[in-house]
């Protein structure tokens, strides 16, 4: 593997905080050898109101039940017991706009924020089991909600802001959705996005939404439907109401969180209340070994897995300060996220390599502006990072000393599963490299027939046993969560990525092995995006696939085939962009779009996207067998040969 020999040296990084990996080496083998002795530990890390029957109940495998009967409230954990405590006092977050004002909310406030909004939420007959939708930008009601909905046992799901209409008329239809919350607007280099404009044209589509509350947060003139859209100040208005936490069991769903997967629907990702709560306080440990008086910076957006589990569950419930930051990285200047880093002394700052590599190529001039003398530890997420932007981030934002904890997870790990420990003594770093499984964590390589890959040999990584954050299944579709993660592998938990485990053991994350794409981190299905380019008047067939891009890891590339009323017609393709940026999002908007005659397919008709995508790359490789499962070797020679020329 060209990405591993590269970077076979250790870095000096690794030696400064190195204490051995004795200590993480026995802790994982305790995890392994003691689960129910080591998992009762690790769930100390919160308070229950009832203690679990038993640690880890598989009788219904693979619907594993962590804390199985143990029951608990997660808002509770992580905010009554800090507003009860010496913490009462401390900033749970210290808020900074995109305009730059500042906010800062300690664990009382926020407590206080919490019930206001639990309580309204029951005023408006809101249940323990019903569901709520959040649209929110990154302010400080984002939080409040989730922690409210799950005070009182109603489900959240969360759906980053950047997404469009009929992906949220879709999300509340699939999970039946009651209430929606949102804002007026958010900012965004500088502009204002129309979110409840957005809701309003997703609401058309949808029946099970009784109210929407709308925070004021841009000001703007909104529509707002009498009986059915309430101003959130109103709604909290008269308040220090305090509402009981609802006791939950340990299995019952906290939230729902959609994510793209290899079909035109998303999947419903089901995550409870117990395991994930001790997965993600106990992984933030482990991993960043975060101290009481540090400021966290998780820089990602709360929309996404990322923030859920590391702007909000697991910071909070260890007691922690983050910055919480609203809008774009690169506004008003390339030097915001140093700005920020200085003027709070940012001790850990957590952020994906699309964005190291959006800054890095600013480049230091904008770096040496301030001190960050402050960071101590750095962190990646969401992609592979190459070495090149490894070693800017150590060298620029690290001063050559900050380690970087590259957490390699997925929005159904709930936490992090494969990442540097420097809570239980960091091991040496290689660039690129996640480096070793966090505890309770048991990885394995396996090739296309499921027999384990020899050492330094590239193929799918699969987990041999479940641990506590992992998803419950997905929501109103059991079958398919057996189907999509049990199905590949028999009796393993398997999730589209391909790795290599090299000779000293460390993983190496490569990438998809399946039809989700990553741009600039964000995970894209291409059959979304072909579903979405189908729906037009225009279209009859297309497909999609990701083109490597130094930047943001992969751009969308589309390839289309024009219905023959709308041959020769100009413009067909900045007509779909405008499709595709209101549908699905901005995020979904392709960045090349191609027009071509007809598609390769293969004689049952299935589009051989795999062949365009290596046509189009000049990346045919010898054995083309691997390009396609169902097509003959000949029938994909005699697809590439007449692609090839149409492209010509
Ligand atoms: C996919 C999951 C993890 C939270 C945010 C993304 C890729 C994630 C890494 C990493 C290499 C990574 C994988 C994974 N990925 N982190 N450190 N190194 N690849 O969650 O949207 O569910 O995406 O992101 O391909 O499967 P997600």
């Amino acid at each position: 593997m060209k990405a591993q020999d590269e970077n076979r040296e250790v870095l000096p990084t690794g030696e400064r905080y190195h204490h051995g990996i004795a200590l993480y080496e026995s802790v994982y083998r305790e995890s392994l050898e003691n689960p129910n002795g080591f998992w009762s530990k690790a769930a100390s890390i919160l308070d229950w109101d009832r203690k679990w029957d038993k640690i880890l109940d598989d009788t219904n495998a693979p619907f594993y039940r962590w804390f199985l009967n143990g029951k608990l409230n997660v808002c509770y954990n992580a905010v009554d017991r800090h507003a009860k405590s010496g913490n009462r006092n401390k900033a749970a977050y210290i808020w900074v706009g995109e305009g730059g004002e500042e906010k800062i909310i300690t664990f009382e406030g926020l407590y206080r924020r919490v019930n206001n909004l639990s309580n309204a939420l029951i005023n408006l007959g809101i249940e323990k089991g019903d569901k709520i939708l959040i649209y929110l930008p990154m302010i400080l009601e984002a939080p409040v909600a989730m922690l409210a909905a799950a005070r009182i046992g109603a489900v959240f799901s969360f759906v980053f802001a950047g997404f469009g209409a009929s992906a949220i008329s879709e999300r509340i239809n699939d999970a039946k959705a009651k209430i929606v919350i949102t804002a007026d607007g958010g900012y965004r280099n500088g502009k204002i996005l129309d979110l409840k404009r957005t809701i309003d044209e997703a609401l058309v589509s949808t029946s099970s939404v009784q109210n929407v509350i709308v925070v004021r947060r841009s000001g703007h003139q909104v529509e707002m439907e009498d009986g059915r859209d309430i101003w959130y100040h109103d709604l909290v208005r008269d308040g220090s109401k305090y509402v009981a936490p609802v006791e939950l069991e340990s299995n019952d769903p906290l939230f729902i969180l959609y994510t793209s997967g290899t079909t035109g629907k998303p999947k419903g990702v089901v995550h409870g209340n117990g395991g994930y709560a001790v997965w993600v306080a106990n992984t933030m440990k482990w991993a960043f070994n975060p101290n009481d008086t540090d400021r966290w910076w998780c820089a990602a957006d709360i929309g996404w897995i990322t923030g859920h589990s590391y702007i909000v569950f697991a910071p909070l419930i260890l007691g922690l300060t983050s910055i919480m930051y609203e809008g774009s990285i690169t506004y008003p200047s390339p030097d915001r996220l140093w700005d920020i880093a200085e003027k709070y002394g940012v001790n850990i700052l957590y952020t994906s390599p699309t964005a190291i590599r959006t800054l890095m190529r600013y480049g230091e001039k904008y770096v040496k502006m301030h001190d960050l003398s402050t960071i101590r530890v750095l962190g990646t997420v969401g992609e592979p990072i190459n070495p090149p932007a490894w070693r800017w981030y150590h060298e620029n934002i690290g001063s050559s000393k900050a380690p970087i904890i590259d957490t390699y997870w997925q929005t159904e790990t709930g936490g992090f599963v494969i990442s540097p420990s420097l809570g239980l003594g960091l091991p040496p770093l290689k660039p690129g490299s996640a480096t070793f499984p966090m505890p309770g964590i048991d990885p394995v390589i396996l090739d296309e027939e499921g027999n384990e890959a020899r050492i330094g040999e590239k193929g799918l990584i699969a987990y041999r046993r479940p641990w506590p954050g992992m998803l419950l299944t997905l929501h109103n579709d059991p079958e398919r969560f057996v189907k999509t993660y049990f199905d590949r592998f028999k009796g393993k938990y398997y999730c589209g990525d391909y790795a290599v485990k090299d000779s000293d053991g460390y993983y190496w994350l490569l990438g998809r092995a399946d039809e989700v794409l990553k741009v600039a981190g964000h995970r894209l299905g291409t059959i979304e995006i072909e579903d979405a380019l189908l729906s037009s008047r225009e279209v009859a067939e297309a497909a999609v696939f990701g083109k490597p891009d130094e930047v943001k890891g992969e751009v969308i590339v589309a390839f289309i085939v024009v219905k023959n009323e709308f041959r020769g017609i100009s413009d067909i393709a900045s007509g779909l962009r405008k499709q595709i940026k209101s549908e699905l999002g901005p995020i979904y908007v392709p960045e090349e779009i191609h027009i071509a005659e007809t598609l390769p397919k293969t004689r049952s008709g299935k589009i051989m996207r795999r062949v365009i995508k290596a046509v189009f790359l000049d990346e045919v490789p010898g054995d083309v067998s691997t390009l396609e499962s169902s097509a003959s070797v000949d029938e994909i020679r005699a697809a590439i040969e007449s692609f090839r020329k149409q492209a010509q």
